[in-house]
């Protein structure tokens, strides 16, 4: 296997992007429904941006439904897009299907939540990675090149010795081991981007950081560009380097993971870090405000709120909350931080009217 990185792509270089990504779900119409106008979406994810690049982990974080799946699943393009572009090397790409689909899956690959789940049971270790070197040409011509092959892999996820993993069926092996096999088969199409959706949100929390440390030692080793999806903020500030927060299908926060966490600027970020279990907290060291809390339930993404979707539930909102779409804006503290929140607005320019 040569899965050495180009020597000449500097680290930091763009390798996936969105812009203005968008998907909205037809939701399915009711008799009665044939007789009127209206066409109800599910609008799941409107206007991301996000770049991943060589050798950096992005983090995506938010609650339940914010549509983290949903942007990690447009990225891998298992879905088509309603709307915006996603830039592969910027270079625009959509495929659907066949050898395209394929050639994009090799440089792009997914590792899923639930590792039993995205693991055959009926096959074996030596099965699930020599069918991953096989399809995207890294098999080698003879048998010992195979062997060698898987060997390398299953080096890489620390499951050695390799004899001891490769005849074994999903079943016999524990969740954290089965989410290194999920990784070795990603890592057998040799890609450059990872999309990890809740990696270990499934697993012990004793092997969390064991597989959070292994990603973080392969995104050094093999300069990989990550997207790790969590709703875990507090592993975002341990693993990764930006950190994005989503709420209700669009992206309200983004910066260094240590600004974004140590430092939020949005209310909803806050109410994220307020509701982290954390020991100086309950210890009484708090600096996150009561009125931070932000009481209330997401809401529906088949008519979201107008304006800012998290103001029926923000404790500061102001009356251009319910009608003026915030735009991020820079706020000021660290280079590159940035909040969709008008509470950073020192101009009053920039406003996006949207109909309410
Ligand atoms: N195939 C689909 N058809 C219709 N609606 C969908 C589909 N997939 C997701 N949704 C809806 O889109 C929204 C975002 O879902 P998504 O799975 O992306 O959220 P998530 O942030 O990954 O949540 P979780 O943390 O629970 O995994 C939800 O309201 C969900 O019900
Ligand atoms: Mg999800």
């Amino acid at each position: 296997m040569t899965s050495t990185p180009d020597a000449k792509a500097p680290a930091g270089e763009v390798v996936l992007e969105a812009i203005g990504l968008t998907k909205h779900f037809p939701v399915r119409r009711r008799l009665r429904d044939l007789f009127s106008q209206r066409h109800d979406a599910v609008h799941a994810v409107d206007d991301v941006h996000l770049t991943l690049r060589r050798g950096q982990v992005t983090a995506l974080v938010g609650e339940s439904g914010s549509g983290k799946s949903t942007v990690a699943r447009l990225l891998a393009q298992l879905y088509p897009r309603t709307g915006g572009d996603i830039r592969l090397h910027g270079e625009s790409t959509a495929v659907k299907s066949g050898a395209a689909f394929r050639r994009y899956c090799a440089r792009v690959q997914m590792i899923f939540q639930d590792p039993f789940a995205s693991l055959n049971p009926v096959h074996t270790i030596r099965y699930h990675l020599t069918r991953s070197l096989k399809i995207h040409g890294h098999a080698g011509r003879t048998a010992e090149d195979l062997e060698n092959a898987l060997h390398e892999l299953l080096g890489r996820v620390h499951l050695t010795p390799a004899e001891r993993y490769l005849d074994k069926f999903p079943h016999e092996l524990s969740g954290g081991q089965r989410q290194r096999v999920a990784i070795a088969r990603a890592l057998g199409a040799e890609p450059e981007a990872l999309l990890a959706d809740e990696p270990v949100s499934m697993l012990d929390v004793s092997i969390r950081l064991g597989i959070l440390n292994l990603l973080r030692d392969l995104k050094e080793r093999l300069d990989l560009a990550i997207l790790y999806i969590t709703h875990d903020i507090a592993s975002a500030r341990y693993f990764a380097d930006q950190t994005l927060v989503m709420y209700a299908g669009r992206m309200v926060e983004g910066g260094d993971s240590e600004t974004v966490t140590q430092s939020p600027a949005h209310p909803y970020t806050r109410l994220l870090i307020g509701s982290a279990p954390d020991p100086d907290r309950l210890a009484g060291d708090t600096d996150v405000l009561e009125e931070d809390r932000g009481d209330g339930e997401p809401p529906s993404l088949i008519r979201p709120p107008s304006g800012c979707r998290f103001h029926p539930r923000c404790p500061v909102a102001m009356p251009r909350c319910s009608t003026d779409l915030p735009v991020p804006l820079e706020i000021g503290d660290r280079p590159g931080h940035w909040a969709a929140c008008w509470l950073y607005d020192t101009s009053g320019t920039e406003v996006r009217k949207v109909p309410s």
